[in-house]
């Protein structure tokens, strides 16, 4: 079976995908000893910088080993065109920085595709015969990778953009951080909108996470109002993610932050876990 792509997507900013697709994934490659690749599909690269120190990242970039390869087999000499020469995408495994691997199983790996700010060229460029032609390549790009890793991961930028629908395109399964405010929820409604255009076809299947949940307090209006709405409760996950100083992005860290030596991470790396166990199972991983 090839393997499940999963975006993490919520038009909404700031409510933790980046922080879940890199966490969340990582307990799943640890747990359940699956090949996991991230892909940083997000203009910002915020997902990169918090993996990759900046000589790697800087060495990824020179080598041309980005997420702009997935759409081009080869750079542009005028930086808004799109190559749309006819070439064999290249195995994305190709670009991918393998991040960790299991000592026990070395053939299991959690790589990542970096990001790049040159991504935001496909908002500039509006011929659409060519945008196809990148469309397309990604697709191929990615059925590749769906044969050599067990789960594919995108991490999407909160924008509705010509990024967002390529992810949906190739995407069996989208993955919905969203904070228990008010405002929070409206991104998923519009999660909720693009997922059943019929333009989208077939539907990913959408599992929401309750993320940033404060301890002690009790549940808050908007979590109770999606955990009763007809199209969202069976699709919100049990498990919930807390806030935690532990998961609170650092300037001075590189890597995963639940592999930070801190006293408090344990809690945070079991309730990491949960989801990812719970996650998988609706996968049927
Ligand atoms: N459970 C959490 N506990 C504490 N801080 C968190 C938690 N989840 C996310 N954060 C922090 O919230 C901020 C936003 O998170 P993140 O960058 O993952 O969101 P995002 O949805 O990817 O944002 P964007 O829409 O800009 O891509 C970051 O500083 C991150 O460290
Ligand atoms: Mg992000």
């Amino acid at each position: 079976m090839p393997a499940p792509v999963v975006a993490a997507l919520n038009m909404k900013g700031g409510v933790g995908k980046t922080t879940l697709a890199a966490h969340v994934f990582r307990e799943v490659f640890a747990t359940k000893s699956l090949s996991v690749l991230l892909i940083d599909l997000d203009p910002q690269y915020n997902l990169s910088q918090q993996l990759l120190t900046k000589r790697t990242y800087e060495s990824l970039g020179s080598s041309g080993k980005t997420a702009l390869r997935l759409f081009e087999p080869a750079p542009t000499s005028d930086f808004f065109d799109i190559n749309t020469s006819k070439m064999e995408p290249n195995n994305p495994k190709e670009f991918a920085f393998q991040l960790m691997y299991l000592v026990t199983k070395p053939n299991k790996n959690i790589s990542l595709i970096a990001g790049t700010f040159e991504l935001t060229k496909y908002s500039f460029i509006s011929d659409n015969s060519k945008l196809n032609h990148a469309r397309d390549h990604f697709k191929h790009a990615i059925s590749k990778a769906r044969s050599e890793y067990d789960l594919i991961v995108l991490d999407m930028n909160p924008s509705s953009s010509f990024l967002t629908l390529c992810g949906l395109a190739v995407a069996t399964d989208v993955f919905s951080p969203v904070r228990p405010d008010k405002f929070s929820v409206l991104g998923l409604d519009l999660v909720k909108r693009l997922i059943d255009h019929p333009s989208v076809s077939p539907a990913p299947n959408l599992h929401i996470v309750m993320n940033g949940v404060r301890r002690g307090h009790s549940i808050t209006d908007t979590e109770k109002d999606i955990r009763v709405a007809d199209f969202f409760k069976d699709k919100i996950l049990t498990n919930r993610i807390y806030h935690s100083g532990v998961l609170a992005a650092r300037s001075d860290y590189t890597g995963f932050a639940s592999e930070r030596k801190v006293a408090n991470k344990i809690q945070i790396s079991g309730e990491l876990r949960n989801v990812g166990v719970e996650l998988c199972g609706r996968m049927g991983l």
